[in-house]
Order: structure tokens, then sequence, then C-alpha cells
């Protein structure tokens, strides 16, 4: 129980990996705020099954009032923000990079870049009253990869690492932790809306080949990082990537 108490936001967290971080932090003892545009009545049950604490915010992270409106939540319901997952993002359907819709692409910079920024001002004030914090910033391996196809994702991906780099060395001094991980291919809802079947089946396998770890990427495999990283256990790690794709990419 190394989170005892803390009051974690998750957002993305109606389905998927967000689900997972919700789950492994209450299990840690934290109190889970679950964060996403879609309803997380499904992960505030499993939380609760499973022993722990939840609540959802329904919130648009790429909306200023909306992200705003959920920190306040937060503040007159617990009292306090320790840690903040930015796990929300758009993963698009994979299209060559001269025939991406301009919409598409500020959609996907607005959720994936800018509400990550929303986020991290919305929780920063109570931080540093509290002089500590830990904000942990989901990227992807994609970024080390080079994927092809998916140019406005990975574009927005490789732009969180150096937001995260950026944003820890602004808050020197302040006890605010900024680190970013890089997860590898995970079979989830955004990746299966990625592209048909037979083609993620095949990006699947693939990448299993290409992985030194010779199995699929799952949720699970993704928390231990998390946690790592949002415990008193990496208090002397800041502005850093975590890079947990079965050894696919190198960093
Ligand atoms: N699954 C993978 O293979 C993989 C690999 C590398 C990185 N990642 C990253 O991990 C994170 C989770 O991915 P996932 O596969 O679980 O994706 P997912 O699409 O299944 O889940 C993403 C969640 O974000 C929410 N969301 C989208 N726009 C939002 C908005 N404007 N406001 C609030 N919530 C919003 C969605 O409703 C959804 O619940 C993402 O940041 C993704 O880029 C995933």
């Amino acid at each position: 129980m190394r989170l005892i108490d803390r009051v974690a936001i998750v957002t993305g967290a109606a389905r998927g990996i967000g689900q997972q971080y919700c789950l492994s932090l209450a299990r840690e003892g934290a109190q889970v705020v679950a964060v996403d545009i879609l309803s997380c009545a499904e992960t505030v049950t499993t939380v609760k099954q499973a022993g722990g604490q939840a609540i959802e915010i329904i919130t648009d992270i790429a909306d200023a009032t909306s992200v705003q409106a959920m920190a306040i939540q937060v503040i007159n319901q617990y009292g306090r923000i320790d840690i903040l997952i930015n796990n929300a993002a758009l993963i698009p359907k994979l299209t060559p990079f001269d025939q991406v819709l301009e919409a598409d692409w500020d959609q996907v910079m607005a959720v994936n870049v800018k509400g990550m920024w929303l986020c991290c001002k919305a929780v920063i004030a109570t931080m540093r009253q509290q002089g500590k914090g830990k904000i942990i910033n989901i990227s992807s391996d994609t970024i080390w990869a080079g994927t092809p196809m998916l140019l406005p994702y990975v574009a927005s991906k490789g732009a969180i690492l150096s937001f995260t780099r950026s944003l820890a060395r602004e808050l020197s001094g302040t006890g605010i932790h900024v680190n970013c991980i890089t997860p590898g291919l995970t079979l989830t809802q955004g990746v299966q809306q990625m592209a048909p079947q037979e083609t993620v089946d095949y990006i699947q396998t693939l990448t299993v080949e290409q992985q030194i770890i010779k199995r699929r990427e799952a949720p699970i495999d993704l928390a231990g990082a998390v946690l790592f990283l949002a415990s008193d256990e990496s208090d002397f790690i800041t502005g850093q990537t975590i890079n947990v794709d079965g050894g696919l990419t190198h960093h």
C-alpha cells in the first residue's frame, strides 16, 4: 500500500489502459478520480469491487472550463491532489500523412497536447501548496519507432516527451515531479478503432516478433511503471521517460 490516502486523478479512465491505472492505484490505497469524456461507471464499479475507492468526473480535457471545474470538484471533495496521470488521448485511424484532414490534426493536438497542459495547469496550484506532487504523462513508443501512417498521433506523443522535460525543469524546487511513460502496442478499444481487425492483428504479430519479450503487451504491464512514478520510491526522478514496450525500441 504505497499510496494510502493519496488523491490520484487519471484521465482517459473510462476504459483500456486508463481503467487499469485506476485499479492499480486504488489497490495501493489511492483515492481515485476517474476522468473521461465518456462515463467511467464501469471503472468505478471495478475499483469498488476490488475494495478500492473511486469517483468519476466526466470532463473534456481539451476544454479549459471543463478541466477547471473537474479540479475544483476534486479539491472540494478531497482537499488535495497528489497524483495526475495524463493518460487520455485520441488514437486516430491509420492515414497517409497528406490525407489527414486539418480538423482531425487539430483535434488530436487539442486532446493529446493541449489537454495535458490544461490538466497540469489545473492541479499545479494545489500541488505547489502541498509542496509535493507527481505528474505522469503517457506518451507512446511510436515516438522512438517513428511509426508511419499515424503522423498527428506520433507528433503529439513526441511533444509530450519535450513537454515533460520542460515542465519538470520549470517546476524545480516545488516538489512536483513530472515524468513520462512510453507504452508499446497494447490491445484496447482505441487500438481496435485504428484500423480493420486483420490490419490490427498483423501489426500485433509483427510487433511481438520484433520485441525482445515475445508476448503481447497488456494494460497490467504498464501499471508497475506508473505506480513507481506515483510513489515516494521515485522521489529523486523527474523530467524522465520510461519505455515499457517489451524491448521493441530502445531509450
Ligand atoms: N494502446 C496502445 O497500444 C498504446 C500504446 C502507446 C501509448 N498509448 C497511450 O496510452 C493511453 C491510453 O490508450 P488506450 O489504448 O487505453 O486508448 P483508448 O482510446 O482505449 O482510451 C482513451 C480514453 O481517453 C478518453 N478521451 C479521449 N478524448 C478525451 C477527452 N477530450 N477528454 C477526456 N477523455 C478523453 C477516451 O474516451 C478513452 O476512454 C493514450 O494516451 C495512448 O496514446 C496506448
